[in-house]
């Protein structure tokens, strides 16, 4: 087309942190409207590369063009000045502030220092209207889904001024119903001229959505393709050189020994029932999914089953005892294990040492204490350990959370909850956010605790993983357990109409 210079243009960028270059002399040309994936590998540099575009960081090396002008951001308020906005993975709203309050916020108010909220109101219908996306600028931000609050964050950024909107894995957090969505916003941003850099570990996704992708490995890029010209495998090959797993479970391991008994678990939640009525066993050496849309108990689930929440009907047996009332530190001790789903707010102190943070819920076990004392050589060696064997990217123990990428954080946490050999293992989104290779390696960690007599409870976004790894699969619909099925017959489609409430339950 014609001589329309690239709205992106990142020449010969590298940027160092202490021990690693995560950045290595890398290059990306977005054009104007276009949908650009970059993808790769955990640690590759993509978000690195996206805080740099953003003014976040700043590269030691390397040329930011803006629309073929040279700009040297020093902070994000130049990026927006510049019509960048980004949305983070882990979304910045304040929840308890409305969607208009939120969207206002931080940016700069009209009028000698009175926010214009009418004004502000009426901007927000608008940019909804045009791009199609449904949001109701008074409610608050802790009454809307996950989706609901992702758009909030889009709005935000176009309200801004932003041309080019940097999304880090935009549908890790999301469920396929969601994600159909927002790749419809997207396309609709992109006919109207705006330009989308994206981030994702979802292949299939990338090849659905994006005109261009860029392959990045160890901070380098590697290729820039169109996606008829590749397939997913190929796009694997090319991030990590290896091939697309699957996360099939073989022969079945599944005992007689029940290793956690709930029956008839409910939650109120202010006047209703959250979770209503749910029984279910866990046997030595099985897997059970729970498949749901998001917010329709999961949570209430997880949190009665690791004793954050008190239920308000039904009890918990936990290897043959009662725990209902017992806390949470005492059920970790009796063998419980928990990876969060927030790694943010359960999973990691993200200032402090990976040697510390491996401590995180088992400080009272060895190999982390001796009688009352921290024992660090015991804890440096765990750590060590769970860095060799899930393959976290880090100089070492010593390194703080905060300087691991988001892959290599997940990764990390379900290293330390896997390493402590719980009986009962709570597991929500376990490979979230982790790249294709690195997922295998979690999936044969956890066929293998499974074979060594590890009952786990699998809540997972990914049917493809819930499918593949579950030997038996049930179905969480607005807090009941409503279908129970056989993981080796059913379809990602028939779930998903289970899901959704579409289809009533069977046996
Ligand atoms: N603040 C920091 N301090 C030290 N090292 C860092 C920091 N931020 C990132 N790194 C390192 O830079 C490298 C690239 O990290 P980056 O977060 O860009 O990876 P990524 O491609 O986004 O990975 P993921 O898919 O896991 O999110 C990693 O080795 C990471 O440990
Ligand atoms: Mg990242």
């Amino acid at each position: 087309m014609s001589e329309q210079p690239p709205a992106v243009e990142l020449v010969g960028i590298t940027k160092t942190f202490p021990g690693v270059v995560a950045n290595d002399d890398i290059h990306l040309t977005v054009r104007r409207g276009e949908i650009h994936a970059v993808v790769g590998e955990n640690g590759a540099g993509k978000s690195t590369l996206m805080k740099i575009c953003y003014g976040m960081l700043r590269p030691d090396r390397g040329t930011i063009r803006i629309d073929g002008r040279e700009v040297h951001f020093r902070s994000p308020k130049d990026a927006i000045a510049e019509g960048i906005g980004m949305v983070h993975q882990h979304f910045m709203l304040a929840s308890n502030l409305t969607v208009l309050e939120n969207v206002v916020l931080g940016s700069e108010p009209a009028r000698g220092g009175w926010i214009a909220f009418d004004e502000a109101r009426r901007r927000i219908r608008e940019l909804s209207e045009t791009y199609g996306m449904p949001l109701d600028p008074d409610r608050r931000v802790e009454d809307l889904t996950v989706g609901e609050r992702q758009r909030v964050e889009i709005i935000k950024v176009l309200f801004r001024g932003a041309r080019t909107l940097i999304l880090d894995e935009p549908t890790a957090v999301l469920v396929p119903q969601e994600v159909e969505e927002l790749f419809r916003n997207l396309r609709d941003l992109s006919a109207r001229g705006v330009t989308i850099v994206f981030i994702s570990h979802k292949l299939d996704e990338v090849l659905e959505i994006a005109d261009t992708i860029t392959v990045i490995r160890s901070g380098r890029t590697v290729a820039t393709v169109k996606p008829d010209e590749v397939d997913a495998h190929r796009l694997a090959v090319l991030m990590v050189g290896a091939e697309l797993p699957t996360p099939e479970t073989r022969e079945a391991t599944v005992t007689e020994h029940v290793s956690l008994a709930v029956r008839g678990l409910g939650v109120r939640v202010e006047e209703r029932w959250a979770l209503e009525d749910v029984s279910f066993q866990i046997r030595r050496g099985e897997i059970v999914g729970v498949a749901g849309v998001e917010g329709n108990g999961q949570r209430e689930l997880v949190e009665a089953l690791i004793g954050l929440r008190r239920p308000d009907a039904g009890t918990i047996e936990l290897e043959g005892v009662d725990v209902t009332a017992w806390s949470t530190r005492r059920r970790r001790e009796a063998g419980l294990g928990y990876i969060p789903e927030d790694r943010h707010v359960w999973g990691l102190l993200l200032p402090s040492p990976l040697w510390e943070n491996a401590m995180l819920g088992h400080q009272t076990e060895p190999p982390f204490a001796r009688g009352a004392f921290v024992d660090r050589a015991g804890a440096h060696a765990r750590t060590e350990e769970i860095i060799r064997d899930y393959h976290v990217m880090t100089p070492g123990p010593d390194t703080p959370a905060l300087a691991l990428s988001g892959g290599n954080q997940q990764k990390f946490i379900v290293g330390r909850e896997m390493a402590a050999s719980p009986k009962v293992l709570i597991a929500a989104q376990p490979t979230r956010g982790i790249d294709v290779g690195a997922q295998a390696a979690v999936w044969e960690h956890i066929r293998t605790a499974r074979a060594a007599g590890l009952a786990l409870l699998l809540i997972s976004a990914d049917l493809e993983e819930l499918i593949g790894l579950s030997d038996t699969l049930h179905v969480i619909y607005r807090g009941r357990f409503v279908a129970r099925l056989d993981p080796s017959r059913v379809t990602p489609e028939e779930l998903g109409s289970y899901m959704t409430g579409a289809r009533e339950a069977a046996a």
